[in-house]
């Protein structure tokens, strides 16, 4: 951007959705404080962390993100963080293809009852564990394409794409 040196300050809020266990809650906790936990609990009801990154046009961006849980039983409260949301993080596991169709629900529900404006995102977790992959990179990928996605695959274990994942978001806002 030629016209200035600006600094931008985004305020953006970010859902996450997808089934138990996909790691929504490591994910955040590596982007946030850097550490992965092995024994991660499941979420209940939904849990709120922010973290601010700058990107390297000097934008910064503050996302306010809303980690909700994957358990059937509050699947009805979902609509309570994914309204207003201008970001949606949609994850699955990729050594399960169950996760997979579960994500897929997802993104049709919020291209029913969404913001019309809302960035979406698609995430293939646990991207460490390839050599029990049950869904190829280019699985997802496609699926993403055709919905008007961005994709990335990620490990909350390894670090591997996660602050990629976010910078990447950044980029996408208006
Ligand atoms: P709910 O809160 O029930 O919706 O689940 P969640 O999506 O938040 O899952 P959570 O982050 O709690 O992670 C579930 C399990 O997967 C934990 O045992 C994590 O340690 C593990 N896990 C999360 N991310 C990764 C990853 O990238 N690689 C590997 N190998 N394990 C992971
Ligand atoms: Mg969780």
């Amino acid at each position: 951007n030629t016209a200035s040196n600006d600094a931008k300050n985004l305020r953006v809020k970010l859902v996450l959705l997808g089934d138990s266990g996909v790691g929504k809650s490591c994910i955040v906790l590596r982007f946030v404080r850097g550490q992965f936990d092995p024994t991660s609990k499941v979420t209940i009801g939904a849990s709120f962390l922010s973290q601010t990154i700058a990107l390297l046009d000097s934008t910064t961006v503050k996302f306010e993100i809303w980690d909700t849980a994957g358990q059937e039983r509050y699947a009805a409260l979902a609509p309570l963080y994914y309204r207003g949301a201008a970001v949606a993080v949609i994850v699955y596991d990729i050594t399960s293809q169950e996760s997979f169709h579960k994500a897929q629900y997802w993104v049709k529900e919020l291209q029913k009852h969404g913001g019309p404006d809302m960035i979406m995102a698609l995430v293939g977790n646990k991207a460490d564990l390839h050599e029990r992959r049950e869904v190829s990179a280019e699985s997802g990928m496609d699926y993403a394409e055709r919905n008007g996605m961005f994709f990335i695959e990620t490990s909350a274990k390894t670090a591997d794409n996660i602050n990629q994942l976010f910078e990447e978001i950044g980029k996408l806002l208006p």
